[in-house]
């Protein structure tokens, strides 16, 4: 049960928060340097947030539209616990799309200022030291030259003037693309899609693995196939009811500085040479909705991180048969902390756990294994398991040197870092010293009275 078949659109999902009492809305005029940042950042973890009048924009603007891990679950119409694993079983049964008439495709009825396609959108500055104006939320939509299937991303887009772009691509299957039509000298053409729904985020994540469709991961996990229409000028096609389109061409082999801009650790990520494109046409449908994803805040915390724990979930079942839970907690981004839950530990299973989990998801610095009677979920009961089963000179398991992130501030210079396993679970033979205390009430009716006279739930 996902909570909204009719409308799985940004708008449907939209209403739905709505109707949830979790979207705020801002009527009063708002610029989008950075005040729109302030109020999300503020929002986050709590509400959605609409602005209808942005300065400069004629078009209202969306954020923090998934703030909390169980958005991503009533997305995609599951418990809370089986997202990630819901997310992996759809990466090995996809979906084909729909294709649409480009007549009968909402995102292509109005075109955008044809000689300033970028100039009337809703983009925001977000943090203090940004470079500048940056699209947040764009899917860069490629076509693999491997499979001919579509690669979808998230990059940062810096807005470098006129029709410009500047994008940070790290490696990865964009990165791969790129690469080989520069190696071609070929401008890789793309569609930037931005203003679409909770699905389509998720998928934009999917493993860099060069046969999969995300469109069709997108697809699989929507209650009907995804409608996508195919613009004439484009080599790929798009979600027929996202709200913004823009095509775009990379320069090839061009780069020009892009950066500073706050990321995922919550630091700035350093600026650098960047891949440069144009955008060459702009549409967007009508009562057409910008979005950001504030950087730094849960939406780009739990949409990366659900795909990643997916990942984790598949690698660590391939290693371990006891695997019950794992997750990428909020405190590390959702991509440099891990919990992984294990039924029944047996010796060495502990480091086994941690091993696979550096391997699946390389950004993960810091591995904590509890039993399965702690919920992974909850950090005050991962942070009781390790400080009641744990001690360091035993359960503690280092490597140095390992590959690190550029954009973690503590990694080494050729970004190297240390990760660290923790063992939490029960020592073996210690079953008995580790029982939890307990208190039963004598009579579980009478209970259930006096917590109704103290105006506690029962
Ligand atoms: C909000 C958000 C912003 C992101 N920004 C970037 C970015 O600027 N550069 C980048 O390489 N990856 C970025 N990512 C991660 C990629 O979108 C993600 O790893 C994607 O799966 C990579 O795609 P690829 O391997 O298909 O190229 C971002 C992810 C999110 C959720």
């Amino acid at each position: 049960m996902t909570g909204w078949p009719d409308r799985q659109d940004l708008r449907g999902w939209t209403a739905l928060l709505d109707e949830r009492g979790e979207l705020g809305t801002v009527t009063t005029r708002i610029s989008p340097e950075r005040d729109v940042a302030a109020v999300l950042e503020h929002c986050d973890g709590n509400r959605a947030v609409w602005f209808t009048d942005v300065d400069d924009s004629p078009f209202p603007l969306v954020g923090n539209t998934v703030h909390h891990r169980e958005h991503l679950a009533l997305a995609v119409g599951c418990p809370v616990a089986e997202t990630a694993e819901r997310f992996g079983a759809v990466l090995g049964a996809t979906r084909p799309c729909r294709t649409v008439a480009a007549d009968d495709a909402p995102i292509l009825a109005h075109r955008l200022a044809a000689d300033e396609p970028l100039h009337a959108l809703p983009l925001t500055l977000q943090h203090d030291e940004d470079a500048g104006r940056y699209i947040t939320s764009g899917l860069v939509v490629a076509k693999d030259p491997e499979s001919d299937r579509v690669n979808l991303s998230i990059n940062r887009l810096l807005v470098a003037g006129g029709r410009e772009l500047r994008a940070l691509v790290l490696p990865g299957r964009l990165r791969r693309i790129l690469d080989s039509a520069e190696r071609r000298e070929q401008a890789l053409q793309v569609a930037i899609v931005i203003g679409v729904d909770p699905l389509l985020t998720m998928a934009s994540q999917s493993p860099a693995d060069a046969t999969i469709d995300d469109f069709e991961v997108a697809s699989a996990l929507r209650a009907e196939p995804l409608p996508v229409v195919r613009p004439a000028h484009l080599p790929v096609p798009v979600p027929a009811d996202a709200q913004i389109l823009l095509e775009c061409r990379f320069r090839p082999g061009e780069r020009a500085p892009e950066g500073p801009f706050g990321e995922y650790p919550r630091t700035y990520g350093p600026g650098g040479p960047a891949p440069v494109l144009d955008v060459e046409a702009g549409w967007h449908r009508d009562d057409a909705v910008g979005q950001t994803i504030l950087s730094g805040g849960r939406e780009h915390f739990l949409v990366g991180g659900i795909p990643r724990e997916a990942r984790l979930l598949a690698a660590l079942r391939r290693a371990l048969p006891n695997v019950a839970a794992v997750r990428l907690t909020e405190g590390g981004s959702c991509r440099m902390h891990a919990v992984v839950g294990l039924r029944s530990p047996r010796q060495g299973d502990a480091v086994t756990a941690s091993m696979a989990t550096f391997r699946a998801v390389p950004l993960v610095k810091l591995v904590t294994v509890v039993d399965d009677d702690v919920d992974v979920f909850r950090d005050e009961e991962v942070e009781w398991a390790v400080a009641t089963r744990m001690q360091a000179d035993r359960d503690l398991l280092v490597v140095p040197n390992a590959r690190g992130s550029s954009l973690d501030p503590s990694a080494g210079e050729d970004n190297s870092t240390a990760k660290m396993g923790i063992d939490a679970t029960i020592p073996r033979g210690g079953a008995a010293r580790h029982g939890r205390i307990t208190v039963t009430p004598s009579d579980e009716a009478a209970l259930r009275g006096y917590l109704a006279e103290a105006g506690a739930a029962p």
